[in-house]
């Protein structure tokens, strides 16, 4: 028997990358539920190759008929429907940054730390990290087991999709704006994006970093070692899918390129992709529609006693969204939910 499945946020980007990534893994689901705002009620969305949904409305859904509930809606609409779901006995999966700190919520990339699932029963929440920190975290883990990792420095290029479907429409409408002459019109971004780099995103805080460098800070010290000092810049930058990072490491123990290949190589949900020629790098285009994290560009940096640079890039929608979300799950039902026959 398969389980009661609720995407919630299903007409927006990353719901619509979740509902797919659940129907291409074949996820055991006897049914899938498509919800959103009231506005979208009867809409379609697809599901699989052939398949179509009928979007229902979220306030009206009773969660004590969904085993597993994949949230991608925005922190508010997290805050309050989460919480309830968790109490009618669903295990909500979300993707907003509302619970990710919240020391009762595991935060969980399943190739790193696939064994924190087994706390969701507090709030019956398990929290998917920012989509900048699930690929970077990707990418660490080996490392940090073979090296073991003090400190990071990461300068982010994420793209558009970033801030959903709107951010998309964003870029695309502005773009268009440049060539016919149109005026420029701007919601979602704080500055133009078309043709354009934004060192902006999320809200400032006190001490001069935005958000998103604040939680790629919490969040990556959560799910792999408190003891990692991390820094990040983050910039916006006019691509529609895929985010792109720039990694700059010092670890404990000395590092060479030779060693520092071998462990990432090996290592689930990594693609070393590193050749030194035109071309022999991965860049956020080649990634789109992607499950893996690709890593490009490693050197060891002369700068520093054991330090080493690479390119880290990814499908923020789906490494950095809907495929970790569904692996969560995945995880979750192969060794923690129990299913009544
Ligand atoms: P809707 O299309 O009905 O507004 P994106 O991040 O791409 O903008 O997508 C946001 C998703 O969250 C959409 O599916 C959107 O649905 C959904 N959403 C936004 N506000 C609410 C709400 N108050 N209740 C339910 N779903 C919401």
């Amino acid at each position: 028997m398969g389980y009661r499945v609720a995407v919630v946020g299903a007409t927006g980007a990353v719901g619509r990358e979740m509902l797919a990534t659940l129907a291409e893994r074949n996820f055991p689901a006897d049914e899938v539920v498509a919800l959103a705002s009231g506005r979208s009620t009867g809409a379609e969305v697809s599901f699989g190759e052939k398949g179509t949904l009928t979007v229902r409305d979220l306030a009206k859904h009773d969660f004590s008929t969904t085993d597993i509930a994949l949230f991608s809606a925005g922190g508010d609409v997290s805050r309050e429907y989460a919480p309830k779901a968790g109490q009618a006995g669903c295990v909500v999966i979300d993707n907003s940054s509302a619970f990710r700190m919240d020391p009762d919520v595991p935060l969980v990339v399943p190739e790193v730390n696939a064994a924190a699932v087994a706390r969701y029963g507090k709030k019956n929440i398990i929290a998917n990290p920012n989509c900048s920190t699930a690929q970077l975290v990707v990418a660490l883990k080996p490392l940090h087991d073979a090296f073991g990792i003090k400190r990071v420095v990461v300068s982010t290029y994420q793209s558009a999709s970033g801030a959903g479907k709107p951010g998309m429409d964003e870029l695309f409408n502005q773009t268009r704006a440049v060539f016919v002459n149109d005026p420029i019109e701007r919601e979602q971004f704080t500055k133009q994006i078309a043709f354009n780099v934004i060192p902006h995103i999320d809200e400032f805080m006190d001490d001069g970093f935005t958000k998103e460098e604040w939680k790629m800070r919490v969040e990556t010290r959560k799910i792999l070692d408190p003891d990692i000092e991390l820094v990040a810049h983050c910039v916006r930058v006019p691509v529609f899918i895929g985010h792109a990072e720039a990694v700059f490491i010092e670890t404990k123990k000395p590092i060479d390129e030779q060693s520092a290949r071998a462990v990432m190589s090996d290592f689930p949900g990594l693609l070393m992709v590193d050749h030194r020629a035109d071309e022999g790098y991965v860049t956020p285009v080649e990634c789109a529609g992607e499950d893996a994290v690709y890593i490009s560009r490693m050197r060891v940096d002369p700068t520093v006693k054991n330090g080493l640079i690479f390119w880290c890039v990814s499908d923020n929608l789906r490494k950095g969204a809907a495929l970790n979300a569904v692996q969560i799950a995945e995880e979750l039902i192969a060794n923690h939910l129990k299913k009544a026959a």
